[in-house]
């Protein structure tokens, strides 16, 4: 019996996490090769998350490109005597389209509690920033057969608050990020069911996790991965550019 034909109504999301990396001089170099060499005729969306003080000099040189921006992180709170955050509106007015929201960094360095998330994607929806939403385990989870279990907590405290909309999902599981060691094909695609299960059909859910030119197409061969959330291979112009023609 021959396999459904499988009509892939999602549209392909491929977004660079910079990290705390990046200079006025490293962003314009990264930038302009990307811009240039990016593939017009690609349908594939691509976004770059820069840290914030670089946000009005990467609108500026994605400027006329198809490239979108976004933040790493926003604040809960839309105002106010909270020193050192940076709200949802303030990134809008950079031109920014997404904010990475939960990513693992956030939850184990800085002690972002899933309550804290909901509510930093709350934020985000009302300033009409579209939330990447970061979920994943830790190897010990794992182990302990708890993947399916810490994922539903993680996004089931967001479905409880408020609708998921046209926020886009990304499943990495903190073992794999910047470890070199990604989830085979077979273990992100479980856990990318698992999750499409318990959200509209049209969510964009994407894989992170040591994504690398070599290890992508086999990735985003399966059927719930719309696309990747990168970290240290966005910082390599070949690379991401790779991984953006791979999720074509
Ligand atoms: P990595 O990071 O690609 O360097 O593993 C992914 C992420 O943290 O979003």
């Amino acid at each position: 019996m021959g396999s459904p034909l499988v009509v892939r109504q999602r549209s392909r999301l491929v977004a660079g996490n910079w990290k705390m990396h990046g200079s006025r001089a490293s962003n314009r170099a990264l930038l302009e090769a990307l811009a240039g060499q990016l593939d017009r005729r690609s349908t594939v969306e691509v976004a770059v998350c820069p840290p914030y003080p670089y946000l009005e000099q990467v609108s500026a040189l994605l400027a006329g490109t198809p490239i979108a921006s976004g933040a790493q992180n926003i604040s809960e709170h839309a105002q106010g005597a909270y020193t050192g955050e940076v709200s949802a509106a303030m990134i809008k007015e950079f031109g920014c389209r997404y904010s990475i929201v939960g990513h693992s960094e956030r939850r184990q360095l800085f002690g972002e509690s899933d309550a804290q998330v909901a509510a930093k994607f709350a934020a985000a929806r009302a300033a009409g920033i579209t939330p990447i939403l970061c979920v994943g385990e830790t190897l010990e989870e794992r182990e302990a057969g708890r993947t399916e279990e810490v994922v539903e907590r993680q996004l089931g405290t967001i479905l409880k608050k408020i609708d998921f909309g046209n926020a886009v999902l990304a499943y990495e599981p903190v073992w794999a990020i910047g470890t070199g060691r990604n989830a085979t094909p077979e273990q992100a695609q479980a856990v990318h069911a698992f999750l499409r299960a318990r959200l509209s059909p049209d969510v964009r859910i994407l894989y992170g996790g040591s994504v690398k030119a070599s290890n992508a197409a086999a990735i985003f061969a399966m059927p719930d991965v719309d696309g990747g959330l990168i970290g240290g291979a966005s910082l390599v112009v070949k690379e991401f550019l790779e991984i953006v023609r791979t999720a074509q």
